[in-house]
């Protein structure tokens, strides 16, 4: 008889060898084909993080400019999926809307679906990064009763992203360079995170050949759930819903509490058993950016505060429970001016391009095969067919 290893939620199980992302989890390092996230968040834009996932190298000058260019030509939607758009309820969550729409690509561009052609492949790619941001902002649109606003290809990409998100045809959104660069930085943070549960979906359905759009709209459906990407719009909520400092140690009671299925969102993660790296960053923007745009958000006081009472609690020490990315994204989105409804949507707008590095690095892997887990069986044993009026 076979003999499997049995590994729930593939704890211990390396499924393929990839030179996109490393990440030490014990001592919080995540590097992007070699370059340290901090770094990246600092220093580079989305544009080049982009090209670096995609190509492996940061680009030259020409490069990157050549690059941009190639993506902005790409923003344009079909008209035809407006009118996909105006399928769905108006109160649809936009992820649900996102799934949708993001897998109807398959059934527009069939002159990029040949995956044994690398010029089709790194035109589903460049097509796939984008029309995210119109596809996100159209679904925002869609759901506030607005008029979906066309790309603007003179802007930078979250720039243009930010327009199509908060134009009004009575009003034009001026983007406030803070607001542009925050966005940029949020994009860099989620872009890539090795084979967490979206991105092997995204290689799982991808190793059966299928239309690569199509398995972008199966990363999109992982990314939902709350224990992964959903954990952003999970965490603002709890944030808010705790509300003020002295109701703290009650949500900390509850999350030690093990007959409470309650969780701190935002907080463990998988990989990480000491500070997540982009928490870090982020914790800083968080309290930069609504510096500079004057806000005070009582939110910001209330993560913090639960932060600290967290990390010097016994159970999260014993446990290695940290802030992760999605601890602090929500309050610098908010800030912003996004729906809790549409954090996770930004979550995959920026994750797509990590998703579709990891698709093209599988499909060119000569030792790719259709992924296909084996199972320890545990029902019955073979028995006889009983008909129903013996039964
Ligand atoms: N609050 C309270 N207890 C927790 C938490 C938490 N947020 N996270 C883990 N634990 C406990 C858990 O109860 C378990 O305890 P025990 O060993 O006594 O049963 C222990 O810590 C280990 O947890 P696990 O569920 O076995 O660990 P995992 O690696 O399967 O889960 C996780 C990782 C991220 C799903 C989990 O930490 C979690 O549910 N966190 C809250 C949701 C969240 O913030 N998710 C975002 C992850 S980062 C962004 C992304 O990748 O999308």
């Amino acid at each position: 008889t076979d003999c499997f290893t049995y590994d729930p939620g593939f704890t211990s199980t390396a499924s393929c060898e990839s030179k996109i992302t490393y990440i030490d989890g014990d001592a919080g390092i995540l590097l992007h084909r070699g370059y340290p996230i901090d770094q990246l968040a600092e220093k580079s834009s989305f544009m080049e993080v982009s090209y670096l996932l995609l190509n492996g190298e940061l680009p030259s000058k020409a490069e990157l400019d050549k690059f941009t260019y190639t993506i902005s030509r790409h923003t344009m939607v079909h008209e035809q999926l407006a009118t996909f758009f105006r399928g769905f309820r108006r109160d649809a969550h936009p992820m649900a809307i996102m799934c949708g729409v993001v897998g109807a690509l398959s059934a527009f561009y069939h002159d990029s679906t040949d995956i044994a052609d690398p010029e089709q492949r790194r035109i589903a790619s460049h097509r796939l990064i984008a029309k995210i941001p119109t596809l996100a902002a159209m679904a925002y649109k869609y759901s506030v009763g607005q008029p979906f606003v066309f790309p603007k290809n003179d802007l930078s990409y979250a720039g243009n992203f930010l327009n199509m998100t908060f134009s009004v045809p009575a009003e034009d959104y001026v983007v406030d360079p803070i607001i542009e660069s925050a966005m940029d930085k949020i994009f860099i943070l989620h872009a890539d995170h090795e084979q967490n549960a979206s991105t092997s979906t995204v290689r799982l359905a991808g190793s059966s050949g299928a239309n690569p759009f199509a398995c972008i709209a199966a990363g999109i459906a992982c990314l939902w759930g709350p224990a992964h990407g959903g954990a952003n719009e999970a965490a603002l909520n709890m944030l808010r819903e705790i509300g003020t400092p002295d109701k703290i140690p009650e949500y900390i009671a509850r999350a030690k509490n093990k007959d409470d299925p309650f969780r701190l969102m935002g907080f463990g993660h998988r990989v990480y058993k000491n500070f997540d790296p982009r928490a870090k960053v982020l914790s800083k923007a968080a309290t930069e950016v609504l510096d500079k745009l004057g806000i005070s958000d009582p939110v910001l006081d209330t993560a913090r505060e639960l932060e600290r009472i967290a990390l010097s609690d016994q159970y999260f020490i014993d446990k290695k429970l940290y802030p992760n990315v999605d601890f602090y994204s929500g309050v610098i989105l908010s800030a912003i001016g996004f729906p809790t409804s549409m954090f996770t949507v930004l979550f995959a707008l920026a994750r797509t391009v990590g998703w579709i590095a990891q698709w093209n690095e599988m499909i060119t892997d000569p030792a790719q095969k259709i992924g296909r887990p084996r199972q320890l069986y545990t029902g019955p044993t073979q028995r006889d067919y009983v008909t129903v009026d013996q039964r």
